[in-house]
């Protein structure tokens, strides 16, 4: 550890340093020098210094994007430059009356150079830099105002807080903030484990997220963004021509698109449809269609407007993402903890590019709010590679002898009883390690890229290994050999050993991957990192008490009971031990400060029924941010009940306590009066 100041001052800039660089590389070029691993160790090194001197703490510090304060309201922006929409074209014919209408208004029958990019699915936002550092971000509101969201885009890692290199004195650039696939994903199942609503598509959940008061909440939601336009510039001549300005956008560190081509005519616009049409399902993020823009700025100029859209661009539109079908059968399957989930099985359709034939239904409560029955016509929708979803049903064409759908009492893989806790949504499998289900799902899990990150460790081989009974737990897989890897069907003697060497690299981790990728209940990646950080060392937070995990900011007594309980199995233990004697390590981490001081330290709330300005969680975490703590049940020390709709027994409990009722529009004026101002 660094004992004095100026040489840690020194070594922070330089991880500092380090890190935009590799920020720059992973984010902006897409192209990565190290990995996963060695970047967060450098991230948590620049953490541990900055926790044994906060003095070296700046605010442009890549560890300070988890987010400052809350706000407490959306200020408006007006935008000095509007901000234009598209007019959309659907076929070829749109298309080329587009480029048409481009060379009659421009007097030449020379082919029209175009810039071609994909129509990125998100919230259209617009960067202010000043002298190089950002200064504003908002949304697109009504193109003329839009919304302040500063506070939430300085999260987004791919955002860069400073320009690389020399930036102009203003720059304005325009872009789309989207959510990836995956992420909106693990984000709607978060939400579906905490029995909260789920965003019915990445883009709604990109705009939700990027309107929330408190950006330590946007931190957690994983945004991305590309960069396709300018506002406002001043002190740079922009180049001649769009794809151009593009490319310095990149060279500044500004996230552009890797699909940008420049085209020639209607028929090379037409050609790039074609491609990116064929790779769209592949892309880890959703576009409803490509856009053509008049390359050079000359032209566009001439071009100019009608009303609010371009005459030099226009949107060529993709066929939609959703369609009807008819479930015929629902059947339940079991995942990593247990949770059995029903899928649709349905009539085969074509959904945006591909047939789909199952839908996942997530579970009994989603099934029976949506009141999915066998033999509905429902519209199914599908995003990229995630597995499609029911969106609702088509009510009037529901057959007379539609089934309901039935809980199974019995596991189908492994035959063990089917447990719903009261009040949970999910219905689990018993058989926990026995069943192999749960086995193979918790060995993915592990071996997944943001846990443990064992490169060619798929699904097919995991099923084989658990069905030929070469690998119980993830200790196991360590000590596979090169031999028994290549007697895998799929596998040969080549792939078998790079296998081994993933295995090998996998066993140098951090903290917080090894911990999320124990796979306990209800412990994602944020609790896993929020454990690491408050306990420091895997030692300490086997020995905790529910009280002591309860300490963990953002840790309620239900997820400290599962971190307990795991501990306490003698099983997980030993799995653990096996995988140390294997050789998987990783550094121990800096213990942050216990809970935050604030207005509402000493206080405790209980939060029950359904808020209308905010979900249970934003909730709880703007009490913690303040101070407060955050319980699941009422007690004679609770402070304040805070009742929403639909209160549960809580609501019982605290009148028969005597413990103070607030309503929300009370909740809300205690938390305005005890926020930090701006
Ligand atoms: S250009 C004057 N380029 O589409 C040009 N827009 O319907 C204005 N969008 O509000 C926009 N990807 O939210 C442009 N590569 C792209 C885009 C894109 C997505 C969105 C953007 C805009 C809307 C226009």
């Amino acid at each position: 550890m660094m004992s004095d100041l100026s040489s840690a001052a020194a070594r922070a800039r330089e991880l500092r340093r380090q890190i935009e660089h590799h920020n720059y590389r992973y984010y902006v070029l897409d192209d990565p020098e190290i990995s996963d691993a060695e970047y967060d160790r450098l991230m948590q090194e620049l953490k541990a210094l900055e926790t044994q001197f906060p003095e070296l703490i700046t605010p442009d510090s890549p560890t300070q994007r988890v987010g400052a304060a809350p706000v407490s309201g959306l200020e408006e922006v007006v935008h000095k430059v509007p901000m234009l929409s598209l007019d959309n074209a659907f076929t070829d014919e749109d298309v080329i009356a587009f480029d048409r209408r481009v060379r009659e208004r421009l007097e030449t029958d020379a082919d029209i150079e175009y810039a071609a990019e994909p129509k990125i699915d998100g919230v259209a936002v617009s960067l202010r830099y000043e002298k190089g550092r950002l200064v504003l971000a908002a949304t697109r509101g009504d193109g003329l105002r839009g919304e302040n969201v500063t506070h939430n885009v300085r999260t987004i890692k791919a955002v860069p807080i400073e320009l690389r290199g020399k930036a102009p004195e203003v720059l304005e650039v325009r872009g789309e903030v989207f959510m990836p696939i995956a992420g909106f994903k693990a984000l709607n199942e978060r939400a579906l484990a905490r029995g909260e609503r789920t965003f019915a598509n990445p883009r709604n959940a990109a705009a939700g997220s990027l309107r929330q008061l408190d950006p330590r909440l946007a931190a957690t939601r994983p945004f991305d963004v590309f960069f396709y336009g300018l506002g406002e510039v001043q002190g740079w001549t922009v180049p001649p021509r769009h794809s151009d300005a593009l490319e310095q956008l990149r060279e500044w560190g500004l996230k552009i698109s890797p699909l940008v081509r420049v085209v020639m005519g209607a028929q090379g616009c037409l050609e790039y449809y074609r491609e990116i049409a064929a790779r769209r399902e592949s892309l880890p993020y959703e576009i409803d269609g490509v856009v053509y823009k008049v390359n050079r700025f000359v032209l566009q100029r001439e071009l100019g407007y009608v009303a609010r859209a371009p005459r030099w661009a226009i949107a060529h539109k993709f066929p939609a993402h959703e369609e009807h079908t008819i479930v015929r059968d629902v059947e339940f399957q079991v995942g990593r903890t247990g949770a059995l989930t029903p899928v649709a099985r349905l009539e085969p359709v074509f959904v945006g590019g591909v047939t789909v034939s199952n839908a996942t239904l997530h579970n009994m409560d989603e099934v029976r709010r949506k009141d999915i029955r066998i033999g509905d016509t429902v519209v199914v929708r599908r995003a990229g590679d995630v597995i499609p979803e029911v969106v609702k049903v088509i009510l009037d064409r529901r057959p007379p002898n539609a089934r309901i759908v039935e809980l199974p009492a019995h596991c189908p893989v492994c035959g063990a009883d089917v447990e719903r806790e009261e009040g949970e949504a999910i219905a689990r499998c018993t058989g926990g390690l026995f069943c192999p289900a749960q086995r193979k799902e918790s060995l993915r899990h592990f071996a997944s890229r943001r846990a443990l990150d064992i490169d060619g460790l798929g699904t097919k081989i995991i099923d084989q290994l658990v069905d030929r009974g070469l690998v119980r737990n993830p200790a196991d897989l360590y000590a596979l050999t090169v031999e028994q890897l290549a007697s895998l069907e799929r596998m040969g003697e080549k792939s078998a050993a790079k296998l081994v060497a993933a295995l090998e690299r996998s066993k140098n981790t951090t903290l917080p991957r090894f911990l999320y990728a124990l796979g306990i209940r209800d412990v994602g990646e944020a609790t896993a990192a929020a454990l690491a950080e408050h306990f420091g060392t895997l030692e300490a937070l086997e020995e905790a008490t529910i009280e002591q995990i309860q300490e963990t900011p953002d840790v309620g007594p239900v997820v400290a009971a599962h971190v307990r309980h795991f501990f306490d199995q003698v099983h997980n233990r030993e799995v653990i031990r096996a995988l140390r004697a294997h050789g998987v390590r990783w550094p121990d981490m800096q213990r942050r400060s216990a809970a935050q001081e604030g207005p509402l330290s000493g206080k405790t709330f209980v939060l029950t029924g359904t808020l209308d300005s905010m979900s249970r969680d934003e909730a709880s975490k703007r009490i913690v941010a303040l101070g407060g703590k955050v319980s699941s049940s009422v007690s004679k020390k609770t402070s304040y009940v805070i009742v929403g709709a639909d209160p549960g027994s809580k609501l019982k409990k605290a009148q028969e306590l005597g413990v103070e009722i607030l309503d929300e529009a009370a909740f809300l004026a205690l938390l305005k009066s005890a926020a930090p101002r701006g």
